[in-house]
């Protein structure tokens, strides 16, 4: 099995379409499934799923197609989703809510286990069974849940602080919500998501489609 440095970065993201794939697949009872219906499931050529997933050595077999089940082992275990990876979540406003309640994460081994929250006023409201905590308890708690990962979900102009304190606290990963660049050290990767941008790149793409033929 190739180490995780070894995967290049567009292929992770069809890795994890393929795994997301092959979970549909098992729950539906598939124990096989041909390159070319997984290619056509994440919209990608038969010949790129071969090559991305050869990666795993003699896993396919021709005429049989891949094993969907060891599949699902090999993917989780190369992309470290076959464990538990605990989250601390700041900013206790509309995205906070609607991420901390979010129960797939927690199904995908994402668990939020701590919110806070600069406001004093949220101080102590609970969410999802957790307490709204006070930033001076941030790095305590990090060291005392063994939190691995931060979550930014508050105003663009905070957010750079709040990644900051994050990092001083000990996470090793961001995922930025808020509408700005963050930057952290190089050991600590951030992610950012940007439905607003997703919606700029739509409207584009939608704009300059060639318009239909009127009857
Ligand atoms: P909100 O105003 O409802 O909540 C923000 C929370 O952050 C508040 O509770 C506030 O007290 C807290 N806060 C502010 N400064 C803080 C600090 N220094 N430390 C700790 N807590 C602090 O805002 P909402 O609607 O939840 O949006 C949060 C962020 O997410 C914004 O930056 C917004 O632009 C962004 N957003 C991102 C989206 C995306 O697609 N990524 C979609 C919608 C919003």
């Amino acid at each position: 099995m190739p180490s995780r440095s070894q995967v290049p970065r567009p292929a992770l993201a069809r890795m994890l379409l393929y795994l997301r794939q092959f979970e549909r697949l098992s729950r539906d009872g598939v124990e096989t499934v041909a390159s070319a219906e997984l290619g056509d499931a994440i919209g990608c050529p038969a010949a790129q799923v071969r090559k991305d997933l050869s990666r795993f050595g003699q896993l396919g077999q021709r005429g049989l197609g891949y094993g969907v089940r060891s599949l699902i082992r090999t993917l989780r275990s190369l992309l470290a989703l076959d464990r538990e990876w605990r989250a601390a979540l700041v900013g206790a406003g509309n995205i906070g809510r609607a991420l901390s309640t979010y129960r797939t994460f927690r199904e995908r081994g994402f668990q939020i286990v701590a919110l806070f929250d600069s406001d004093p006023r949220k101080e102590g409201c609970t969410w999802a069974r957790l307490k709204v905590l006070p930033m001076g308890q941030l790095k305590r708690t990090v060291a005392d849940l063994g939190i691995e990962l931060g979550i930014i979900a508050v105003p663009a102009e905070a957010a750079q602080g709040v990644a900051d304190q994050l990092v001083a606290a000990g996470v090793r990963g961001i995922l930025n919500f808020a509408p700005t660049r963050v930057v952290a050290p190089p050991n600590v990767p951030v992610r950012s998501v940007d439905l607003a941008a997703d919606f700029e790149h739509l409207a584009f793409l939608v704009a300059n489609r060639a318009q239909p033929p009127r009857r």
